[in-house]
């Protein structure tokens, strides 16, 4: 890993600056392609990704990686993944704000580290979190963001696409696939 990157994990693995810390498992930092051309933010760590330490490897995870290769081209070896919080909120319920503030540090590190030409923001709450701002998803997704020179690209969250059906799934593969022609462009 980046030496930065890394250190940065050592520390969030020691983390507790909300309380958060007291009902995880592991601190889920983030993994992938340290110097990736596109990085993808979700929301914080399910059940799954709690006890495993890693991002994404529950069953939002599998349809994101399945959505990743049809529309990008890229395995999730060759993207970098973040959460807007690195710790399990109780019963998946949504960070609260004072959580994402005390996360933020992290995430724009990482940002700034791993540098990707785009952002994916999976969601509202990583959409939000990114941009400062309190719009809805269906709105956010119809446009794409400036990021410090870099491009963010709202689009749903694969829990969303899970329950909410096809016209879900297909705005997911559309945004996916507008991504990687700004990747390439
Ligand atoms: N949902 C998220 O937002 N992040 C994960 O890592 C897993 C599920």
């Amino acid at each position: 890993m980046n030496p930065s990157l890394e250190s940065l994990a050592s520390k969030a693995a020691l983390c507790m600056a909300c309380d958060l810390c007291h009902s995880r498992t592991n601190v889920v930092f983030g993994e992938g392609k340290q110097d990736a051309t596109m990085m993808f933010v979700g929301e914080g760590p399910g059940k799954d990704e709690d006890l495993a330490g890693r991002p994404f490897v529950g069953r939002s995870g599998k349809l994101l990686e399945k959505l990743m290769v049809q529309e990008t081209g890229f395995d999730r070896t060759e993207v970098y993944i973040a959460n807007t919080v690195k710790c399990r909120p109780p019963n998946n319920r949504n960070p609260f704000p004072e959580e994402i503030a005390s996360c933020e540090g992290f995430l724009k590190s990482q940002v700034a580290l791993v540098d990707p030409k785009v952002i994916v923001a999976l969601g509202a709450v990583a959409s939000r979190a990114l941009l400062g701002v309190t719009d809805g998803i269906g709105v956010m997704r119809t446009r794409v963001f400036d990021l410090q020179g870099r491009v963010l690209v709202p689009t749903y969250h694969p829990a969303a696409a899970l329950r909410g059906g096809s016209g879900i799934l297909a705005a997911m593969r559309a945004d996916l696939a507008k991504a990687r022609l700004l990747a390439d462009a």
